[in-house]
């Protein structure tokens, strides 16, 4: 079984820390308006007051997850996320071994501000794997002026989340030589020699991962496997994720059988993570993230088909 450590802790502060060219990977969903986890918002979500937060009405007798609303960023707050994604490259940058690769989680409004920030610290933006599922929000109505303006919307609706690949430079004159020093260097394949594709069909958090774990951008065990795995060529090594929340990345190394470190400064998630990182890591034990193949995930192979159908289908609109 391989091994996991979660620190509590400020990211930066804990970083420094590690030893050089200890790292083989990171994973992260972090923090966007920077602001959207700091103390007071946190404090605002928690009694229900909102803030940054959008917390959805209950319309339909259901309960929507609360969102934080990127839409009302000033550009002086975007160009602080980018200078706060360049501080983070560049505090990770020594810890991590050449050649190895950085998969930060964002959404489409600040991808050009974390790309602009990792870049400007030394780091090759690779790719950008899009987590293609339908449930994003978006396509909002010019507001107070939706039957003036019947055929208009302000934002496309999203229905893709991308995650940003950066590999820290390779210190060797080939791929090969780096792999052969560092065991970095590439990304690992799918099951059959297959690369992973740039466009990864995934699905909501299913309901008994949000149960073992209650965080408000929890993400799925079944994408975080596939994404983890590929991060490490050899099949070895020690992935962190500085942001862990409620350790959703280390549950998923743990399944995938890698070691992983974690840190999170809020006391109640860190909490949250320490329980949850096994039973996340148990559920669905034949999958490893070798493979895009989601039937063996109980049920959720349904929601899954369910909601790649809706993005096929074309919205019925009546012609006028
Ligand atoms: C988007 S959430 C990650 C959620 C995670 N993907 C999950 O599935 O649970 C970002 C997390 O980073 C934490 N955080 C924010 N700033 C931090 C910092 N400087 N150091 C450590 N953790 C931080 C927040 O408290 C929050 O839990």
């Amino acid at each position: 079984m391989s091994k996991f450590r979660t620190i509590l802790g400020d990211c930066f502060e804990e970083v420094a820390k590690l030893p050089d060219n200890s790292i083989d990977a990171v994973c992260t969903d972090p923090p966007y308006g920077i602001v959207e986890f700091s103390e007071s918002e946190v404090a605002k979500l928690r009694s229900g007051k909102g803030g940054i937060w959008r917390l959805p009405p209950k319309f339909d007798g259901k309960e929507r997850r609360p969102l934080p609303r990127f839409s009302i960023l000033s550009n002086e707050q975007k160009s602080d996320i980018e200078k706060f994604f360049a501080r983070l490259a560049s505090a990770i940058e020594p810890k991590l071994k050449p050649g190895g690769h950085m998969l930060i989680a964002g959404n489409p409004v600040l991808q050009a501000n974390v790309q602009a920030g990792v870049v400007a610290s030394g780091w090759e933006n690779r790719a950008t794997i899009l987590r293609l599922y339908h449930g994003f929000r978006g396509g909002d109505r010019p507001k107070n002026a939706e039957l003036e303006f019947p055929e208009v919307c302000v934002t496309p609706r999203g229905n893709y989340e991308p995650w940003m690949l950066f590999r820290k430079p390779i210190s060797e004159k080939t791929v090969a030589a780096n792999l052969r020093r560092w065991g970095t260097g590439g990304l690992r394949m799918l099951f059959g020699g297959r690369p992973l594709p740039d466009v990864v069909p995934s699905f909501k958090t299913p309901a008994r991962e949000k149960e073992i774990a209650d965080h408000p951008s929890l993400k799925p065990q079944h994408l975080l496997r596939i994404l983890v795995r590929t991060l490490l060529p050899t099949g070895s090594g020690v992935v962190l994720d500085p942001f862990m929340g409620s350790g959703s990345t280390l549950a998923a190394c743990l399944a995938v059988g890698y070691e992983s470190i974690g840190i999170e400064r809020d006391s109640e998630y860190f909490a949250v993570a320490e329980s949850s990182i096994p039973k996340l890591a148990s559920l669905y034990p034949q999958f490893v993230g070798d493979t895009l193949e989601s039937d063996d995930l109980n049920g959720s192979a349904t929601e899954l088909h369910a909601q790649l159908r809706l993005l096929e289908t074309p919205a019925k609109y009546s012609r006028r």
